[in-house]
């Protein structure tokens, strides 16, 4: 089974995404000590944004094989300006692909991105959840869903750490709950 984790934070060893999404590897790899896990750093190791030339030859670069070969994708998020960071964006560039990952139909789009399982670390400085004033202006969770479904990747689990922003108890309550929550979580959840 191939794992595929990407971190996209920029905050380093002080990364809450970091520390969650770690915590779900570790989680993953030591119920099935057979996973190999392939780990990318957007943040260390950028990608430009997507060019013409990228678009126009996707087979050209790695992400995309990437993607199609990972049977899980673990993803470390923190929300940036109410949205994932463009970092991530940029992979997510590489993935949909027009005949790769998603087709039109005359019934509408639809995902060919296959069997996987994803799982997100989310890391958000206050609250959106449901009923939270702040809901309304949710553009990460709310996007990768919506990316994720695209490609035909129903119910990506979901691990966040929220608050991190309001003080440091709040902050490292947060975090100390996501790794809690990450350290119960099977493929099969
Ligand atoms: C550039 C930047 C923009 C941010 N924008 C928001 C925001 O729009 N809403 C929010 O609730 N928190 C915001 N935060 C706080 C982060 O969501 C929070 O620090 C989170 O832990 C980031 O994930 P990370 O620690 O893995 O980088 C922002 C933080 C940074 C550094």
């Amino acid at each position: 089974m191939k794992l595929l984790h990407l971190d996209s934070s920029i905050l380093g060893d002080n990364s809450a995404s970091r520390a969650v999404s770690a915590a779900i590897v570790s989680a993953l790899t030591a119920a099935d000590p057979a996973i190999e896990v392939t780990h990318r750093d957007l943040a260390a190791d950028a990608l430009p944004h997507l060019t013409l030339d990228v678009l126009g030859n996707p087979d050209g670069t790695p992400e995309l094989a990437e993607f199609l070969a990972a049977d899980v994708i673990v993803i470390g998020a923190g929300m940036y300006n109410f949205t994932i960071p463009s970092q991530l964006k940029a992979w997510i560039d590489r993935v949909l692909v027009a005949g790769k990952t998603f087709r039109y139909t005359a019934e509408g789009p639809q995902g060919l991105a296959g069997e996987k399982k994803v799982f997100i670390a989310l890391a958000r400085g206050g609250y959106y959840g449901e009923g939270q004033p702040a809901a309304a202006i949710e553009h990460a969770e709310s996007y990768l869903r919506a990316v994720l479904g695209f490609v035909g990747i129903a119910n990506p689990t979901f691990v966040l750490a929220e608050g991190i922003a309001i003080d440091a108890d709040t902050r490292a309550k947060a975090i100390a709950g996501a790794i809690e929550e990450a350290g119960a979580l099977t493929v099969a959840a």
